[in-house]
């Protein structure tokens, strides 16, 4: 069983599937016609070995699904029929707990929920033939979940390998009120070519997050950087199925943590944020994380901070935008917004932008924060690049520059641009003109 091939199914959010294409490449040599790409997800006919490989080293993925069926099936009983042809024995046994997820893009289904009771029902009727007894289904915390992926007229019966989704590393305790996911934060690092997936490589370019919240940006790069695997911290699914060996397993996790790097002498990594309690948030991360010595995180509006190293670099981040989260500090004016740290109560100047809302008091101040932001840059970051993801489709009009590249990727259900600008520095205005 453990040498058969496999046809696993990750899935990514939409814009993320060719990077994920070239991190599984990276990580397991398959190509060509092992590795399909789809919208939403990848394909990779691999091993059992790929699948332990995926889980521990992939920061792309949602998960690592094995597909054990996938046939035309238009009606109940068709599924029904399908879920009970399954050997689910061969993966797991009367004593688990399971539950059934279902999914679907345009199906015939009229009601999704049934078609998941039916092949809970194939499954439970399946072991009760063959042992007399059955699995129970549990909700909350199951050993085992089969996701039904309803397609138009085909059915896929997939097992989840990965139990929690991956983009719980396990070092994330602390959030502030819209932390970025860590697969969209590797995605954004991937996107803007500062980590190469397919070369398991990162640029030797400084990189800057100055709205860097719980971190999660600085903190993926940096665990890249010292080459430590996202999952090695957290548990998988896969660990509770027979055929999981436990020493095969932690020899892979060792070989895992010898290839990791010792942090450099001075960091190349670094983030800052107004609000200290985000900032603290962050510091906390990273320890949990292992990464507090490749990381500087230092307070400060990203209006007033100075490039934090000499040589120019790479700016990534997700501005403060929406509701949720307000610009804060020298451009913020209007409400004022409290939030409590260890030592007492931090206050701001807030302005929240919003889509409809361009003419209410408070949005010039939102607005000037990406017009002032990007004199400051022009002043003080000659020669950085600057990646900024937002689905706010002006801003590069507010920050009055023209983006270089623009990458769509989709955070959530919203869809937004990583936009690149390249920070030429502004000439003082004293300086000699070109010679005529
Ligand atoms: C969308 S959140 C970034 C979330 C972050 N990527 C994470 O994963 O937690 C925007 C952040 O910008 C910060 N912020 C707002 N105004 C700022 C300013 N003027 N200077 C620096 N940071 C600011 C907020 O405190 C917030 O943490």
């Amino acid at each position: 069983m453990s040498d058969e091939a496999l046809t696993l199914f990750l899935p990514c959010a939409a814009g993320v599937q060719d990077f994920l294409a070239d991190e599984v490449h990276g990580l397991t040599g398959l190509a060509g016609q092992d590795l399909l790409i789809e919208r939403g997800g990848i394909y990779a006919r691999g091993r059992w070995r790929d699948v332990m490989r995926l889980n521990l080293h992939s920061r792309l993925a949602q998960r690592v699904l094995l597909e054990l069926a996938h046939a035309p099936c238009e009606s109940e009983d068709a599924l029904y029929a399908l879920a009970r042809r399954v050997p689910w024995e061969d993966w797991f046994g009367t004593r688990h707990t399971f539950r059934v997820d279902v999914t679907a893009r345009g199906s015939a289904f009229k009601s999704l929920q049934f078609a998941a009771l039916r092949v809970k029902d194939a499954v439970a009727d399946r072991f009760r033939e063959r042992s007399g007894a059955r699995p129970s289904v549990q909700t909350q915390q199951p050993d085992v979940r089969i996701h039904l992926h309803l397609d138009g007229a085909h059915a896929s019966l997939l097992l989840d390998t990965s139990g929690e989704p991956l983009f719980k590393r396990g070092w994330r305790q602390d959030k502030g009120d819209a932390p970025l996911k860590e697969t969209l934060a590797a995605a954004m690092l991937a996107a803007s070519g500062w980590w190469q997936p397919a070369r398991r490589a990162v640029a030797a370019q400084p990189l800057y997050d100055p709205c860097c919240g719980s971190g999660t940006i600085v903190i993926e790069a940096a665990q890249l950087a010292l080459g430590l695997p996202p999952g090695g911290q957290r548990r998988f699914a896969f660990e509770r199925l027979p055929l999981f060996k436990r020493d095969e397993w932690q020899a892979m996790k060792d070989e895992a943590e010898a290839a990791a790097r010792p942090a450099p002498a001075a960091p190349r990594i670094f983030g800052s944020d107004v609000s200290h309690r985000m900032v603290d948030f962050a510091q906390r991360n990273a320890e949990r994380a292992g990464v507090a010595q490749a990381v500087q995180l230092r307070g400060g509006d990203a209006l007033q901070r100075q490039p934090p190293c000499a040589e120019p670099g790479l700016i990534l981040m997700n501005p403060p935008y929406g509701e949720r989260i307000a610009v804060a500090g020298k451009a913020g004016a209007g409400k004022e917004t409290g939030w409590k740290t260890g030592q007492g109560r931090e206050t701001f100047q807030t302005a929240t932008l919003r889509r409809g809302d361009e003419n209410s008091p408070g949005q010039e101040s939102a607005h000037d924060f990406f017009e002032q932001l990007s004199q400051h840059w022009k002043t003080h970051f000659g020669g950085w690049t600057a990646w900024l993801l937002t689905p706010d489709t002006r801003l590069s009009a507010r920050l009055r520059l023209k983006e270089s590249r623009r990458v769509p990727l989709f955070n959530g259900p919203i869809e937004c641009r990583l936009l690149r600008f390249e920070l030429t520095a502004r000439r003082p205005a004293n300086a000699p003109g070109p010679a005529a």
